[in-house]
């Protein structure tokens, strides 16, 4: 059952009750202001980092759900009856309710008894603040006195300490108000810089600022006794909860509308010029008002919308295709992009399952991310992967996560997944592919953030692909160290205490335990590395990672085949896992895609046959399981895996996130039904008319859907920050559609279910603009044999570079059809 619907003409979804099943939320911002905002108006604001400068406070796993956020009050000054036109925190009944999540803002409201109040979120590109503008309608045949309250719970910036340290945090909330704008400057007459503020376009007839005051004692957000009474009470919060509240009145004839806009800013002022008069103590207001008076005009908020939406043509103007398949055009020309930015932007940081507090960047994640987004904001991409190298250690190793507000080293987590390091090769390549900047290779960063030791990227590569090949176990095979994709496998780890970390936690010493998945990694990067070192002129070392690689090949071969699919590793004593010996646990799906995507088997049968064991033990109607059997015990020589649930997460969920290697895998093998079926089994789309069953967004991934084993077979999880969306994107638009990007050219290798009969795409590449048209008869399944490029023939699938920037490319496609 659907809870909305799409509108796809203005890149919406169209939420059309209150009560989802579960919060829905939506990204407002970018780098550095990021907001989240349910369809209910819950969430929050940070700059930056959602740890240490979080701007408003949200209640996690709360009763309902989501509590706290950019709450409004509507009282209608003549009957006293009040409520909220985000539903929650009243949940009162309403006439008509509507949120409508886009591209970068938020339309909730809703009408009731004759008024309709609907408040649109964003954050204005580049701006460190939201705004909130909110439409009041009279719909009445009458005049209508009403108020409208406005409100925010401050959070004393670090979420966590916020959460727990109460002795200190009920005694150092601080507020000014000047000239109807309430600042947060908790903790800033001493060491911070930094304030939060809240403002109001209209003179409020009054304010609150400490949270019991405005919601009265013992009542709750459902029930403010400022609102029920009409009026604020002018409260300064000193400790305790500091919050902001504005009353506006307003008196609306038969029929008239009002527009107010709301701001939540972060401001930051030069230590030397804190306070005004210096030395006062009282906040230096001077630098942050033209700011809050330049976005309280209506003029201001417009333009920069405007900005916004174009912002958003650009970055998804970089791939536009037209199929004749609903949920493919919709997820991969709008949803699917977005979602690509904002796990760039937020990494695995801040959603309704991830609380903003725990994990910085992930060296993996980001990695894997650039995959997706590379194509949409190369400068940002390039940007990133030297961020990344930057905290790669000197061993060739990596950080597990850095912190986005000092970009260092999260020495908390450390290292030892093995297989990190290795992403920033295909990153690396994907970006070189994409862009043609081999000058990137040459920019230097340093090891570990350390200044001296700074050396071209080209060197980190190496140093990557060394770092594995330093590491191989008695197989020969890439030792697996803490863990390598799948951070639940934790071979060496033997943690018999309860609630340790598994991620961190001291390793049994001399450990052996191997992973076939980095062997297949290992053989795309290494091949990936061969190429980057052949176009640098670089023959030595280009040999030697083609040795390496098909040495690794030669080690898959001998000991990473079960007999009937590849085997998932060796663990500390040598044993297999992921195979018929195993009673549980026999079948893992990353070996699969990631070996048949290194090309392992394809020539043999034993992809084939490997594919065909993952649709007979794997896949499922809710998309391919991650493990099967999935394990019943908690073993202790397989770590956290185990420690979950049969059919929740690692643990035989469906881990969307390797999906798309079987998609991949598929198309190589030319099954492009396999992959499309695949493909629409986790759309999200395809699976709106699910949702109460899947439960998170129809228009985003998640990273979790509960596998067979579970009692709750289907329902998803932590959607949003997911590696997921990155390798979808690519599995579509590269695989199945076969628009790659690749270093002399744009391949057009497009791998169709049969009954296809082409499709069209626009794809910005090296700066041109390539209008593809790929023809294939319905009925056959041939890949693509020949190109007209400007009308000229050329045999293969590879259209070449543009010969000049901004030039427009018409590309046809002719498919062959290999039965004639
Ligand atoms: C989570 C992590 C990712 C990991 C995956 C499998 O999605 O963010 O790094 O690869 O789980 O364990
Ligand atoms: C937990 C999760 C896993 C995630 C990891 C990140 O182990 O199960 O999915 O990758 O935490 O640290």
């Amino acid at each position: 059952m659907p809870f909305g619907h799409f509108d796809d003409e203005h890149r919406e979804y169209v939420i059309t009750r209150p009560d989802t099943p579960l919060p829905w939320l939506n990204y407002l911002g970018a780098a550095d202001f990021v907001g989240l905002i349910s369809n209910t108006a819950g969430g929050y604001a940070y700059y930056r980092d959602a740890r240490l400068r979080r701007l408003t406070r949200y209640r996690y796993n709360n009763a309902p759900l989501d509590l706290g956020g950019r709450y409004l009050y509507v009282r209608d000054d003549d009957s006293a009856d009040y409520w909220s036109p985000s539903w929650q925190p009243m949940r009162s009944e309403l006439e008509e309710y509507r949120c409508r999540h886009g591209l970068g803002y938020s339309l909730i409201g809703a009408q009731r008894a004759g008024i309709r109040v609907e408040t649109l979120y964003f954050v204005p590109p580049g701006a460190t603040l939201e705004v909130w503008r909110t439409t009041v309608v009279n719909e009445r045949a009458s005049r209508a006195h009403v108020s409208l309250f406005s409100t925010v719970e401050f959070c004393l910036w670090d979420a966590q300490d916020d959460a727990t340290n109460f002795q200190r945090n009920y005694s150092v909330g601080e507020v000014e108000v000047a000239d109807g704008v309430i600042y947060h400057t908790s903790e800033y007459r001493e060491r911070r810089d930094h304030f939060a503020y809240f403002a109001c376009s209209e003179p409020p007839a009054g304010f609150d600022t400490q949270r019991d005051a405005f919601l009265g004692p013992y009542r709750g957000w459902d029930a403010p006794i400022a609102v029920e009474r009409g009026a604020c009470s002018g409260s300064i919060a000193h400790g305790w909860q500091p919050m902001g509240a504005h009353h506006v009145r307003l008196d609306l004839a038969p029929g008239e509308s009002r527009e107010l806009i709301f701001l939540l800013g972060y401001g930051e002022n030069p230590i030397d010029a804190k306070f005004d008069p210096p030395g006062s103590g009282t906040l230096a207001k001077r630098a942050v008002r033209p700011l809050i008076e330049g976005y309280l005009q209506r003029e201001a908020v417009a333009a920069a919308l405007d900005d916004l939406h174009a912002q958003w043509d650009e970055v998804l103007g970089k791939l536009q295709v037209r199929t004749d398949h609903e949920h493919l055009d919709r997820m991969v020309n709008t949803w699917n992009p977005y979602q690509c930015v904002v796990t760039l932007n937020v990494s695995r940081s801040a959603s309704l399952f991830e609380s903003g507090v725990g994990r910085g960047i992930g060296f993996r994640d980001s990695n894997q991310d650039l995959l997706g987004f590379v194509h949409l904001d190369p400068a940002r991409a390039r940007e990133r992967l030297l961020d990344l190298a930057a905290t790669q250690l000197p061993s060739g190793g990596a950080y597990h996560q850095y912190q986005p507000l000092t970009k260092r080293g999260n020495d908390a987590v450390g290292s030892g997944f093995n297989d990190d390091p290795l992403w920033l090769v295909l990153a690396t390549a994907a970006y070189l592919k994409e862009t043609g900047d081999a000058g990137i290779l040459d920019e230097v960063a340093p090891y570990d953030n350390a200044a001296g030791s700074e050396q071209a990227l080209y060197e980190h590569l190496q140093r990557a692909v060394g770092y594995t090949l330093e590491r191989i176990g008695p197989h020969g095979l890439p030792l697996i160290g803490r863990a390598d994709w799948n951070d639940c496998l934790n071979l060496n780890c033997f943690s018999e205490t309860p609630g340790e970390s598994f991620q961190t936690t001291e390793n049994r010493p001399g450990g052996v335990a191997e992973s076939v998945f980095i062997a297949g990694l290992f053989v795309l990067a290494a091949r990936e590395s061969a190429e980057i070192a052949q176009r640098r002129g670089d023959t030595a070392s280009e040999a030697r990672y083609r040795r390496a690689a098909d040495e690794m090949v030669a080690a898959v071969d001998a000991h990473g085949w079960d007999g009937a699919w590849f085997r998932r590793a060796y663990d500390y004593f040598g044993r297999p896992v992921g195979s018929v010996e195993n009673d549980e646990g026999q079948i893992f799906v990353e070996p699969q895609g990631i070996c048949v995507m290194a090309g392992i088997g394809l020539h043999d049968g034993r992809a084939q046959q490997a594919l065909a064991s993952v649709r007979e033990r794997l896949a499922t109607p809710h998309g391919i399981a991650l493990v099967q059997p999935a394990f019943s015990r908690y073993q202790l020589h397989l770590g956290e895996i185990s420690s979950y649930p049969p059919g929740y997460k690692e643990n035989g969920g469906v881990f969307c996130h390797t999906n798309p290697w079987l998609m991949i895998a598929e198309a190589m093998t030319g099954n492009g039904e396999g992959a499309m079926d695949y493909y629409l089994r986790i759309n999200p789309s395809a699976r709106e008319t699910l949702s109460d069953v899947h439960l998170c967004e129809p228009y985003v991934y998640a990273q979790m859907i509960a596998g067979p084993e579970a009692p709750t077979f289907g329902e998803a999880k932590n959607s949003w920050l997911t590696g997921t969306a990155a390798w979808n994107l690519v599995a579509a638009t590269q695989w199945i559609l076969g628009i790659r990007p690749e270093h002399d050219g744009l391949r057009i290798d497009p791998c169709l279910p049969a009954e296809w009969a082409g499709f069209t795409a626009t794809r910005i590449f090296r700066g041109a603009t390539y209008r593809i048209t790929v023809h294939k008869p319905g009925g056959v399944v041939g890949r693509v044999a020949r190109l007209n490029v400007d009308g000229v023939p050329i045999v293969g699938s590879l259209a070449p570079l543009p010969s000049r920037p901004g030039a427009e490319i018409e590309v046809e496609a002719f498919t062959a059809n290999p039965a004639t």
